[in-house]
Protein backbone atom coordinates (compact mmCIF):
# COMPACT_ATOMS: atom_id res chain seq x y z
CA UNK A 1 0.00 0.00 0.00
CA UNK A 2 1.43 3.74 -0.78
CA UNK A 3 0.08 6.14 1.40
CA UNK A 4 -0.01 9.28 0.79
CA UNK A 5 0.49 12.34 3.51
CA UNK A 6 -2.03 13.51 5.66
CA UNK A 7 -3.91 16.19 4.86
CA UNK A 8 -2.94 15.63 1.03
CA UNK A 9 -5.35 17.96 -1.71
CA UNK A 10 -7.09 15.71 -3.66
CA UNK A 11 -9.07 16.72 -6.71
CA UNK A 12 -9.66 18.23 -9.88
CA UNK A 13 -9.00 21.70 -12.16
CA UNK A 14 -10.83 23.22 -14.82
CA UNK A 15 -10.24 27.19 -16.48
CA UNK A 16 -12.32 29.49 -17.15
CA UNK A 17 -12.33 30.27 -20.83
CA UNK A 18 -12.74 25.96 -21.06
CA UNK A 19 -15.61 25.86 -18.71
CA UNK A 20 -17.75 28.53 -18.09
CA UNK A 21 -19.67 29.59 -21.27
CA UNK A 22 -20.63 33.44 -22.33
CA UNK A 23 -17.24 34.75 -22.23
CA UNK A 24 -16.26 37.91 -24.29
CA UNK A 25 -12.04 38.10 -24.58
CA UNK A 26 -8.86 38.12 -26.94
CA UNK A 27 -10.06 34.49 -27.62
CA UNK A 28 -13.68 34.49 -27.93
CA UNK A 29 -12.98 36.82 -30.72
CA UNK A 30 -10.17 35.12 -31.90
CA UNK A 31 -12.48 31.73 -32.58
CA UNK A 32 -14.66 34.14 -34.12
CA UNK A 33 -12.47 35.04 -37.17
CA UNK A 34 -10.25 31.28 -36.94
CA UNK A 35 -13.21 28.76 -36.23
CA UNK A 36 -13.64 28.13 -39.96
CA UNK A 37 -9.94 28.37 -40.72
CA UNK A 38 -9.11 25.49 -38.19
CA UNK A 39 -12.31 23.13 -39.56
CA UNK A 40 -10.93 23.11 -42.34
CA UNK A 41 -7.62 22.48 -41.72
CA UNK A 42 -8.15 19.61 -39.33
CA UNK A 43 -7.69 17.56 -42.20
CA UNK A 44 -3.90 17.95 -42.43
CA UNK A 45 -3.54 18.59 -38.74
CA UNK A 46 -5.02 15.12 -37.11
CA UNK A 47 -4.25 12.15 -38.48
CA UNK A 48 -6.55 9.43 -40.32
CA UNK A 49 -7.94 7.67 -37.02
CA UNK A 50 -8.66 10.90 -34.76
CA UNK A 51 -10.43 12.34 -38.19
CA UNK A 52 -12.15 9.23 -38.10
CA UNK A 53 -13.22 8.75 -34.58
CA UNK A 54 -14.09 12.79 -34.46
CA UNK A 55 -15.71 14.01 -37.20
CA UNK A 56 -16.79 17.28 -35.17
CA UNK A 57 -13.45 18.29 -35.53
CA UNK A 58 -14.22 19.04 -39.33
CA UNK A 59 -17.12 21.54 -37.99
CA UNK A 60 -16.87 24.85 -37.24
CA UNK A 61 -18.78 25.09 -34.76
CA UNK A 62 -16.56 22.81 -32.48
CA UNK A 63 -13.74 25.61 -32.21
CA UNK A 64 -16.42 28.00 -31.07
CA UNK A 65 -16.58 28.46 -27.11
CA UNK A 66 -20.09 29.52 -26.67
CA UNK A 67 -21.53 28.34 -23.89
CA UNK A 68 -19.05 25.67 -22.93
CA UNK A 69 -19.85 23.94 -19.87
CA UNK A 70 -22.21 26.57 -18.88
CA UNK A 71 -20.41 26.04 -15.32
CA UNK A 72 -20.84 29.57 -15.09
CA UNK A 73 -23.91 28.75 -13.98
CA UNK A 74 -23.68 25.55 -13.04
CA UNK A 75 -21.00 24.97 -10.43
CA UNK A 76 -23.00 24.09 -7.89
CA UNK A 77 -23.98 20.70 -8.87
CA UNK A 78 -20.43 20.16 -10.45
CA UNK A 79 -18.87 20.88 -7.24
CA UNK A 80 -21.44 18.44 -5.85
CA UNK A 81 -20.39 16.33 -8.39
CA UNK A 82 -16.75 16.68 -7.07
CA UNK A 83 -17.53 15.91 -3.85
CA UNK A 84 -19.65 12.83 -4.50
CA UNK A 85 -16.00 12.19 -5.88
CA UNK A 86 -14.71 12.33 -2.90
CA UNK A 87 -12.36 15.93 -4.02
CA UNK A 88 -11.13 17.82 -1.29
CA UNK A 89 -9.69 20.69 -3.37
CA UNK A 90 -10.33 22.17 -6.43
CA UNK A 91 -8.32 24.31 -8.92
CA UNK A 92 -9.89 26.84 -10.89
CA UNK A 93 -9.55 30.52 -12.70
CA UNK A 94 -10.77 33.98 -12.09
CA UNK A 95 -11.59 35.22 -15.49
CA UNK A 96 -9.83 38.81 -15.92
CA UNK A 97 -12.76 39.78 -18.77
CA UNK A 98 -15.25 39.76 -16.30
CA UNK A 99 -13.64 41.42 -13.17
CA UNK A 100 -12.09 44.32 -15.34
CA UNK A 101 -14.28 44.82 -18.66
CA UNK A 102 -12.98 47.97 -18.65
CA UNK A 103 -9.46 49.25 -18.35
CA UNK A 104 -9.63 49.98 -14.39
CA UNK A 105 -12.96 49.52 -13.34
CA UNK A 106 -13.29 46.75 -11.88
CA UNK A 107 -17.14 44.73 -11.81
CA UNK A 108 -17.87 44.40 -8.66
CA UNK A 109 -20.64 41.69 -9.42
CA UNK A 110 -18.29 39.50 -10.68
CA UNK A 111 -16.01 39.52 -8.29
CA UNK A 112 -19.29 38.47 -5.83
CA UNK A 113 -20.09 35.82 -8.33
CA UNK A 114 -16.58 34.03 -7.87
CA UNK A 115 -16.96 34.96 -3.82
CA UNK A 116 -20.22 32.42 -4.24
CA UNK A 117 -17.91 29.84 -6.25
CA UNK A 118 -15.31 30.03 -3.30
CA UNK A 119 -18.46 29.93 -0.71
CA UNK A 120 -20.05 27.10 -2.49
CA UNK A 121 -16.32 24.43 -2.64
CA UNK A 122 -16.13 25.47 1.16
CA UNK A 123 -19.57 24.65 2.20
CA UNK A 124 -18.78 21.27 0.53
CA UNK A 125 -15.37 21.37 2.32
CA UNK A 126 -13.41 21.66 -0.67
CA UNK A 127 -10.32 23.79 -0.71
CA UNK A 128 -10.38 26.74 -3.62
CA UNK A 129 -6.69 26.73 -5.31
CA UNK A 130 -7.54 30.14 -7.42
CA UNK A 131 -5.56 30.97 -10.60
CA UNK A 132 -5.23 34.62 -11.28
CA UNK A 133 -4.57 34.23 -15.16
CA UNK A 134 -5.22 31.04 -17.55
CA UNK A 135 -4.78 32.42 -20.51
CA UNK A 136 -7.32 34.62 -21.90
CA UNK A 137 -7.45 38.53 -21.88
CA UNK A 138 -9.95 41.66 -21.31
CA UNK A 139 -10.60 42.80 -24.55
CA UNK A 140 -8.74 46.08 -23.66
CA UNK A 141 -6.12 44.57 -22.84
CA UNK A 142 -5.18 42.46 -25.78
CA UNK A 143 -6.00 45.83 -28.04
CA UNK A 144 -2.82 47.23 -26.40
CA UNK A 145 -0.73 44.48 -27.24
CA UNK A 146 -1.20 41.50 -24.80
CA UNK A 147 1.24 40.56 -22.77
CA UNK A 148 4.17 41.91 -24.77
CA UNK A 149 2.71 45.37 -24.47
CA UNK A 150 4.84 47.73 -22.24
CA UNK A 151 2.55 48.19 -19.45
CA UNK A 152 0.93 44.07 -18.67
CA UNK A 153 2.65 43.69 -15.46
CA UNK A 154 1.59 46.71 -14.41
CA UNK A 155 -2.02 45.76 -15.38
CA UNK A 156 -1.46 42.32 -13.67
CA UNK A 157 -0.01 43.70 -10.79
CA UNK A 158 -3.73 45.81 -10.50
CA UNK A 159 -5.72 43.04 -11.37
CA UNK A 160 -4.32 40.61 -8.88
CA UNK A 161 -4.09 43.09 -5.69
CA UNK A 162 -7.59 43.71 -6.65
CA UNK A 163 -8.57 40.29 -6.54
CA UNK A 164 -6.19 39.72 -3.54
CA UNK A 165 -7.73 42.62 -1.53
CA UNK A 166 -11.51 40.98 -2.41
CA UNK A 167 -11.14 37.32 -1.93
CA UNK A 168 -7.91 37.07 0.00
CA UNK A 169 -9.95 36.60 3.13
CA UNK A 170 -11.28 33.18 1.90
CA UNK A 171 -8.01 32.12 -0.57
CA UNK A 172 -5.25 30.24 0.68
CA UNK A 173 -3.70 29.56 -2.47
CA UNK A 174 -3.14 31.34 -5.26
CA UNK A 175 -1.60 30.82 -8.28
CA UNK A 176 -0.51 33.89 -10.28
CA UNK A 177 0.05 32.11 -13.89
CA UNK A 178 -0.77 29.01 -15.50
CA UNK A 179 1.64 27.38 -17.87
CA UNK A 180 3.76 30.86 -18.86
CA UNK A 181 6.14 28.74 -21.53
CA UNK A 182 3.14 27.32 -23.49
CA UNK A 183 1.21 30.57 -23.68
CA UNK A 184 4.69 32.06 -25.68
CA UNK A 185 5.05 29.28 -26.88
CA UNK A 186 2.31 28.64 -28.88
CA UNK A 187 0.99 32.51 -28.67
CA UNK A 188 4.36 34.20 -29.23
CA UNK A 189 6.64 31.40 -31.05
CA UNK A 190 4.58 29.23 -33.26
CA UNK A 191 2.01 31.38 -33.91
CA UNK A 192 -0.94 29.24 -33.05
CA UNK A 193 -2.59 30.93 -30.86
CA UNK A 194 -4.08 34.49 -30.17
CA UNK A 195 -2.36 36.88 -31.26
CA UNK A 196 -0.56 34.55 -33.83
CA UNK A 197 3.31 35.70 -33.03
CA UNK A 198 6.17 33.92 -34.38
CA UNK A 199 10.57 33.67 -33.53
CA UNK A 200 11.98 33.13 -30.62
CA UNK A 201 12.64 37.08 -29.58
CA UNK A 202 9.41 37.43 -29.37
CA UNK A 203 8.87 34.30 -26.93
CA UNK A 204 11.75 35.36 -24.95
CA UNK A 205 9.56 38.94 -24.57
CA UNK A 206 6.65 37.60 -23.57
CA UNK A 207 8.49 35.04 -21.25
CA UNK A 208 10.02 38.27 -19.35
CA UNK A 209 6.82 40.25 -19.55
CA UNK A 210 5.09 36.72 -17.53
CA UNK A 211 7.98 36.92 -14.96
CA UNK A 212 7.87 40.31 -14.08
CA UNK A 213 3.63 40.32 -13.95
CA UNK A 214 4.45 37.28 -12.24
CA UNK A 215 6.72 39.11 -9.67
CA UNK A 216 4.49 42.25 -8.97
CA UNK A 217 1.56 40.64 -8.57
CA UNK A 218 3.33 38.10 -5.89
CA UNK A 219 4.23 41.17 -3.63
CA UNK A 220 0.66 42.41 -3.97
CA UNK A 221 -0.49 39.27 -2.66
CA UNK A 222 1.63 38.53 -0.14
CA UNK A 223 1.48 42.37 1.32
CA UNK A 224 -2.60 41.92 1.44
CA UNK A 225 -2.69 38.04 2.39
CA UNK A 226 0.80 37.53 4.06
CA UNK A 227 -0.41 34.14 5.21
CA UNK A 228 -1.68 32.57 2.12
CA UNK A 229 0.52 30.61 -0.44
CA UNK A 230 1.46 32.04 -3.20
CA UNK A 231 2.63 30.31 -6.49
CA UNK A 232 2.92 30.08 -10.03
CA UNK A 233 2.02 27.13 -12.42
CA UNK A 234 4.47 25.58 -14.79
CA UNK A 235 4.26 22.76 -17.42
CA UNK A 236 7.54 20.40 -17.30
CA UNK A 237 8.73 17.36 -18.78
CA UNK A 238 10.50 14.37 -18.48
CA UNK A 239 13.38 14.98 -20.80
CA UNK A 240 15.37 11.36 -21.06
CA UNK A 241 18.04 11.18 -23.67
CA UNK A 242 19.54 8.38 -25.70
CA UNK A 243 23.16 6.89 -25.04
CA UNK A 244 25.46 9.34 -26.34
CA UNK A 245 27.29 12.40 -25.81
CA UNK A 246 24.98 15.06 -27.76
CA UNK A 247 22.55 13.48 -26.64
CA UNK A 248 23.29 14.41 -23.11
CA UNK A 249 24.26 17.86 -23.91
CA UNK A 250 20.94 18.11 -25.42
CA UNK A 251 19.06 16.89 -22.68
CA UNK A 252 21.14 19.38 -20.47
CA UNK A 253 19.78 22.14 -22.55
CA UNK A 254 16.14 21.31 -22.88
CA UNK A 255 16.08 20.81 -19.02
CA UNK A 256 17.43 24.41 -18.48
CA UNK A 257 15.71 26.49 -21.20
CA UNK A 258 12.30 24.55 -20.88
CA UNK A 259 11.90 23.39 -17.58
CA UNK A 260 13.71 26.03 -15.64
CA UNK A 261 13.87 29.28 -17.22
CA UNK A 262 10.97 31.07 -15.65
CA UNK A 263 11.30 29.31 -12.36
CA UNK A 264 14.82 30.61 -11.73
CA UNK A 265 13.72 33.88 -12.34
CA UNK A 266 10.94 33.71 -9.99
CA UNK A 267 12.51 31.27 -7.17
CA UNK A 268 12.73 33.74 -4.73
CA UNK A 269 9.26 35.06 -5.04
CA UNK A 270 6.84 31.80 -4.75
CA UNK A 271 6.18 29.93 -1.51
CA UNK A 272 5.11 26.84 -3.67
CA UNK A 273 5.63 25.19 -7.63
CA UNK A 274 2.41 24.10 -9.33
CA UNK A 275 3.61 21.58 -11.90
CA UNK A 276 1.28 20.95 -14.87
CA UNK A 277 3.02 17.45 -16.23
CA UNK A 278 2.00 15.79 -19.56
CA UNK A 279 4.97 15.69 -21.68
CA UNK A 280 8.00 13.34 -21.65
CA UNK A 281 10.14 14.01 -23.93
CA UNK A 282 12.83 11.17 -25.64
CA UNK A 283 15.95 12.62 -27.15
CA UNK A 284 17.87 11.26 -29.72
CA UNK A 285 19.76 13.50 -31.40
CA UNK A 286 16.76 15.81 -31.50
CA UNK A 287 13.93 16.32 -29.68
CA UNK A 288 10.43 14.23 -29.09
CA UNK A 289 11.90 11.05 -30.57
CA UNK A 290 9.05 9.31 -28.26
CA UNK A 291 7.80 5.61 -29.13
CA UNK A 292 4.30 6.86 -28.79
CA UNK A 293 3.04 3.16 -27.56
CA UNK A 294 0.04 4.27 -25.96
CA UNK A 295 -1.00 7.61 -27.14
CA UNK A 296 -4.19 9.85 -26.27
CA UNK A 297 -6.92 10.97 -28.04
CA UNK A 298 -5.03 14.18 -29.22
CA UNK A 299 -1.95 12.14 -29.38
CA UNK A 300 0.39 12.54 -27.08
CA UNK A 301 2.73 9.97 -25.32
CA UNK A 302 1.59 8.82 -22.10
CA UNK A 303 4.51 8.01 -20.00
CA UNK A 304 2.37 9.18 -16.46
CA UNK A 305 5.97 7.28 -14.81
CA UNK A 306 7.39 10.15 -15.81
CA UNK A 307 6.41 12.73 -13.56
CA UNK A 308 8.54 11.16 -10.73
CA UNK A 309 11.87 12.38 -12.55
CA UNK A 310 10.23 16.00 -13.25
CA UNK A 311 9.02 16.14 -9.45
CA UNK A 312 12.86 14.77 -8.11
CA UNK A 313 13.89 17.79 -10.72
CA UNK A 314 12.30 20.61 -8.56
CA UNK A 315 13.38 19.31 -5.34
CA UNK A 316 16.50 21.69 -6.02
CA UNK A 317 13.76 24.55 -5.18
CA UNK A 318 12.87 23.60 -1.67
CA UNK A 319 9.53 24.33 -2.17
CA UNK A 320 6.17 22.48 -1.63
CA UNK A 321 4.73 21.09 -4.88
CA UNK A 322 1.28 20.87 -6.03
CA UNK A 323 0.59 18.79 -9.21
CA UNK A 324 -1.82 21.38 -10.50
CA UNK A 325 -2.80 19.25 -13.76
CA UNK A 326 -2.10 16.07 -15.29
CA UNK A 327 -4.76 14.18 -17.58
CA UNK A 328 -5.19 12.93 -21.08
CA UNK A 329 -7.79 13.15 -23.70
CA UNK A 330 -9.61 9.59 -23.51
CA UNK A 331 -13.28 9.81 -24.62
CA UNK A 332 -13.90 6.34 -24.06
CA UNK A 333 -11.72 6.48 -21.27
CA UNK A 334 -9.85 3.29 -22.36
CA UNK A 335 -6.72 4.53 -20.50
CA UNK A 336 -7.63 7.06 -17.64
CA UNK A 337 -7.93 4.56 -14.79
CA UNK A 338 -4.47 3.27 -15.92
CA UNK A 339 -2.91 6.62 -16.37
CA UNK A 340 -4.32 7.81 -12.47
CA UNK A 341 -2.58 4.55 -10.75
CA UNK A 342 0.50 4.68 -12.71
CA UNK A 343 0.72 8.53 -12.01
CA UNK A 344 -0.05 8.16 -8.07
CA UNK A 345 2.08 5.76 -7.81
CA UNK A 346 5.00 7.96 -9.46
CA UNK A 347 4.20 10.92 -7.41
CA UNK A 348 4.47 8.11 -4.20
CA UNK A 349 8.07 7.29 -5.85
CA UNK A 350 9.23 10.45 -5.74
CA UNK A 351 7.41 11.58 -2.31
CA UNK A 352 9.50 8.44 -0.64
CA UNK A 353 12.71 9.96 -2.04
CA UNK A 354 11.75 13.33 -0.21
CA UNK A 355 9.60 15.25 -2.54
CA UNK A 356 7.55 17.83 -0.44
CA UNK A 357 4.70 16.61 -3.21
CA UNK A 358 1.34 18.05 -1.27
CA UNK A 359 -1.71 17.96 -3.46
CA UNK A 360 -2.71 16.23 -7.17
CA UNK A 361 -5.22 17.81 -8.89
CA UNK A 362 -6.66 15.96 -12.24
CA UNK A 363 -7.17 17.56 -15.91
CA UNK A 364 -10.01 17.91 -15.87
CA UNK A 365 -13.05 16.88 -13.42
CA UNK A 366 -15.15 18.13 -16.96
CA UNK A 367 -15.05 17.75 -20.60
CA UNK A 368 -14.27 20.80 -21.85
CA UNK A 369 -13.42 23.82 -24.64
CA UNK A 370 -9.54 22.49 -25.52
CA UNK A 371 -8.64 25.95 -26.71
CA UNK A 372 -7.25 25.26 -30.72
CA UNK A 373 -8.86 21.76 -30.97
CA UNK A 374 -11.98 22.56 -29.25
CA UNK A 375 -14.54 20.45 -27.80
CA UNK A 376 -13.78 17.20 -29.30
CA UNK A 377 -10.37 16.14 -27.06
CA UNK A 378 -12.47 15.12 -23.92
CA UNK A 379 -10.16 15.30 -20.96
CA UNK A 380 -13.36 15.03 -18.03
CA UNK A 381 -13.20 12.87 -15.41
CA UNK A 382 -16.85 13.82 -16.15
CA UNK A 383 -18.23 13.72 -19.65
CA UNK A 384 -20.25 16.14 -21.04
CA UNK A 385 -23.31 16.23 -23.33
CA UNK A 386 -22.82 19.46 -25.27
CA UNK A 387 -26.29 19.27 -26.82
CA UNK A 388 -28.34 18.69 -23.43
CA UNK A 389 -24.97 19.85 -21.12
CA UNK A 390 -25.64 16.54 -19.16
CA UNK A 391 -22.68 15.50 -16.65
CA UNK A 392 -22.00 11.68 -16.81
CA UNK A 393 -18.89 10.62 -14.45
CA UNK A 394 -16.86 8.51 -16.19
CA UNK A 395 -15.62 4.76 -14.77
CA UNK A 396 -12.12 5.90 -14.48
CA UNK A 397 -13.41 8.62 -11.59
CA UNK A 398 -14.47 6.54 -9.22
CA UNK A 399 -10.98 4.81 -9.52
CA UNK A 400 -9.88 8.02 -8.30
CA UNK A 401 -12.40 8.24 -6.04
CA UNK A 402 -11.40 5.24 -4.08
CA UNK A 403 -7.54 6.22 -4.12
CA UNK A 404 -8.83 9.64 -2.27
CA UNK A 405 -10.93 7.47 0.26
CA UNK A 406 -7.63 5.18 1.01
CA UNK A 407 -5.22 8.14 0.32
CA UNK A 408 -3.32 5.66 -1.25
CA UNK A 409 -3.08 2.94 -3.46
C1 LIG B 1 -2.69 22.41 -20.31
C2 LIG B 1 -3.58 23.63 -20.06
C3 LIG B 1 -5.03 23.29 -19.86
C4 LIG B 1 -5.49 22.21 -20.80
C5 LIG B 1 -4.55 21.02 -20.74
C6 LIG B 1 -4.98 19.87 -21.61
O1 LIG B 1 -1.54 22.78 -20.97
O2 LIG B 1 -3.13 24.33 -18.93
O3 LIG B 1 -5.78 24.46 -19.99
O4 LIG B 1 -5.61 22.71 -22.07
O5 LIG B 1 -3.27 21.43 -21.11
Amino acid sequence: MLKFPKNFYWGAATSSHQVEGGNNNDWSEWEKDNAERLAKEAGERWQKWQQEKFPEMFDTQNYISGRACDHYNRYEEDFDIAKSLGHNAHRFSVEWSRIEPEEGKFDEKEIEHYRKVIEALKKRGIEPFVTLWHWTLPVWLSKKGGVACRGFSVFFERYAEKMAGSLGDSVKFWLTINEPEIYALNAYNRGRWTPQKKGIFSFFKAMRSLIKAHRRAYKKIKNSSPYSFVGIVCNLSDFKSAEGFINAILKIFSERYWNHYFLRYVKNQIDCIGLNFYFHNRIDYGLNKNKNEVVSDVGWDLHPEGIENVLMNLKKYNKPIYITESGLADKEDKNRKWFIEKTIEAVAGAINQGADVRGYFHWSLLDNFEWDSGFWPRFGLVGINYETLERKIRPSALVYKKIIEENGL
